[in-house]
């Protein structure tokens, strides 16, 4: 959206924009000379090097060497693209972004969502007044007390109490003027045989902020055994678990301080520990750990704890989380609390410093895989022990050399296997590099080499079709016929086709589960990847694709024709001729989009 419109609106952003307040609102700054001074947030250190000169309106690190504007400055640190970051500074500034007009659609829309926010706004207020004011809420709280939950972090949390009534919440909303329609819509009552009453009855009411502190949705949660424990709000049009994370609102700023995120599978978990003193908790909403929370998070740190539920489900769970986050090369480590305890129970029980002494020994991401490889495998036997090796094999891989020293010393002494041998084991890994380079006679196969920009266009692909299936479908009908030069981009565009087929959402658990870690680790890749929005994306991707299938028929071909000529088979003249043909369909293609670059 280049125009004349956007220009101004840039420079007017800029001009408005001092970089000195930018800087100093999230690092400490001292004036000598003519620069301010502080340490750099862009990597570790102890004495300042990074330099903020206001009259020239840059920054830059002496350490590190980073440094550009404002918006550089923003960009990096918020983890945004450079023009998300222009908007960001906008928004604070209060500076309207030049509006296209909107249609009659996207205005209905948007005040569709307008109301729905509202809507729970005030569903915050009334189950926090019932818990607060009414005599409702005794039983609220009362479960709250019990639970170590005092006022303070009632309050700081907006908790509420939901009472245990069918119609409540409605009446008092109908006659707010809250539409019927919208109560359905918001998931705040639902529909039975005698007309609407309240979803949330006698339970203890959470509510569910989005990034910048807006309601929602709710956890309910129940104040005796009944079941379910937990009851949340449908997903609507401004609630998508996969994408929001519980507590980032209120955490953010601890996480940024601290330079790390604790990630907790229940909500209680991330309020108990915030009332305990550790601010940097979030939890994800009874899903798995999805690679848009993942995304969401890396814009605050780079350095994620997990600290999941010890039993076996906790455990696979964390697994999965893992190799989430290793896709996009953060840290993370995994923190088990001891006595099969969570992490509320655990604060409750011996306090929040307690906790914090806990944290430190969190171990890195592949000491816990390896781990995990010993302990779910039975290594007495000599199969057990291989089966381990196997799994420990991506890991290896993975980790620097010094890690990678480390692990093969521990898996020795664990499995008393040799050394020696876990090398050879190692260097006969290929990771996911095609399985084709591994077979004998490579010279002979029409060897697939798959290269940047064919990975990367199915990774656009897979990312758009994540969103809208109809990619997926589009790309099935038209590449399917031969093979993907990259697998897993198949095996994932051919599930998402699927789910369209069957009006399923797709799901990463279902694609863990299906088609395997690797091909999770390269959906998280891909949906984590940014590409600016152009026109025609799609359509680029696919070509790019074509034309390597094309050009890996082409060399089978040739290969096969060579062949039979050395073997005096007279047919190779056939083969020669369909390469050659396809060799023709390849120059055509490629003159096209030359001709389209230009
Ligand atoms: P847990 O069962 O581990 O709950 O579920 P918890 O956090 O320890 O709960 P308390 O301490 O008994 O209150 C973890 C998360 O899974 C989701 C919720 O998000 C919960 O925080 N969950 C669990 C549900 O959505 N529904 C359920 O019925 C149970
Ligand atoms: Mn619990």
């Amino acid at each position: 959206m280049r125009s004349a419109a956007m220009d101004d609106f840039v420079a007017r952003v800029r001009e408005a924009s001092d970089i000195l307040s930018v800087v100093a609102s999230y690092v400490p700054l001292k004036k000598k000379g003519r620069n301010y001074w502080g340490c750099c947030p862009f990597h570790q250190e102890k004495t300042p090097s990074f330099s903020v000169t206001p009259d020239k309106g840059f920054f830059y690190c002496f350490g590190c060497h980073a440094g550009g504007n404002v918006f550089k400055f923003l960009s990096m640190i918020e983890n945004v693209s450079y023009f998300d970051a222009i908007k960001m500074q906008a928004e604070k500034l209060g500076i309207p972004l030049p509006e296209r007009e909107k249609s009659d659609e996207e205005i209905a829309r948007d005040r569709k969502l307008d109301d729905l926010r509202k809507m729970m706004g005030m569903a915050q207020s009334f189950f926090h007044n019932c818990l607060l004011k009414t005599r409702y809420g005794e039983a609220g709280l009362r479960y709250f007390a019990g639970r170590g939950i005092g006022k303070e972090t009632i309050e700081a949390f907006g908790l509420g109490f939901a009472p245990d009534a069918f119609g409540k919440l409605r009446d008092g909303f109908l006659k707010r003027g809250v539409s019927e329609k919208l109560l359905l819509e918001g998931g705040l009552v639902t529909e039975g045989r005698g007309g609407v009453y309240d979803r949330f009855r006698n339970r203890a009411m959470i509510p569910i902020a989005d990034e910048r502190g807006r309601v929602v949705g709710f956890g309910g949660r129940v104040i005796d055994d009944g079941k379910p424990k937990y009851l949340n709000s449908p997903e609507t049009a401004i609630f998508n678990k996969r994408r929001l994370l519980f507590g980032l609102d209120r955490a953010k700023s601890a996480i940024r301080s601290e330079g790390w995120a604790l990630l907790v599978e229940g909500y209680m978990d991330a309020i108990s520990l915030a009332a305990a003193g550790v601010g940097n908790a979030v939890a994800s909403l009874g899903t798995a750990f999805t690679a848009e929370q993942c995304r969401l998070l890396l814009r605050y740190t780079t350095d994620i704890c997990f600290c999941y539920d010890s039993d076996e489900a906790g455990q696979r769970a964390t697994l999965r989380a893992l190799s989430i986050v290793s896709a996009t090369g953060a840290q993370a480590r995994v923190l088990i609390v001891p006595d099969g305890k969570d992490p509320d129970e655990f604060v409750r029980k011996h306090g929040g410093e307690a906790f914090r002494e806990l944290a430190k020994q969190a171990v890195p991401i592949g000491k816990f895989q390896i781990q995990y490889a010993l302990k779910s495998n039975d290594i007495r036997s000599l199969d057990g022990k291989n089966r381990a090796l196997r799994a420990c094999l991506p890991t290896l891989r993975a980790s620097g050399a010094v890690e990678q020293n480390a692990y093969i010393h521990y898996l020795q002494s664990n499995l008393g296997i040799d050394e020696g041998i876990i090398r050879q084991e190692l260097a006969m890994y290929r990771g996911d590099e095609p399985a084709a380079e591994l077979r004998p006679e490579p010279r002979r196969q029409a060897v697939r080499t798959v290269d940047d920009a064919v990975r990367r266009a199915g990774r656009v692909l897979i990312r758009k079709a994540w969103e809208d299936a109809g990619v997926a479908v589009l790309a099935v009908a038209e590449l399917g016929n031969e093979p993907f030069p990259y697998p897993l981009h198949e095996q994932l565009l051919r599930y998402i086709a699927a789910c369209a087929d069957q009006e399923e959402e797709p799901s990463e658990e279902r694609v863990a589960e299906t088609l395997g870690e690797e091909a999770e680790a390269e959906l998280s890749h891909a949906l984590l990847e940014e590409t600016p929005d152009k026109e025609g994306l799609c359509d680029d991707c696919l070509q790019v694709i074509r034309l390597a299938q094309m050009r890996a028929a082409f060399e089978e071909h040739r290969l096969r024709a060579d062949a039979m000529e050395r073997e005096g088979n007279s047919n190779f003249l056939q083969e020669l001729q369909k390469s050659q043909r396809i060799k023709q369909e390849i120059d055509q293609l490629n003159n096209l989009r030359q001709r389209m670059d230009e």
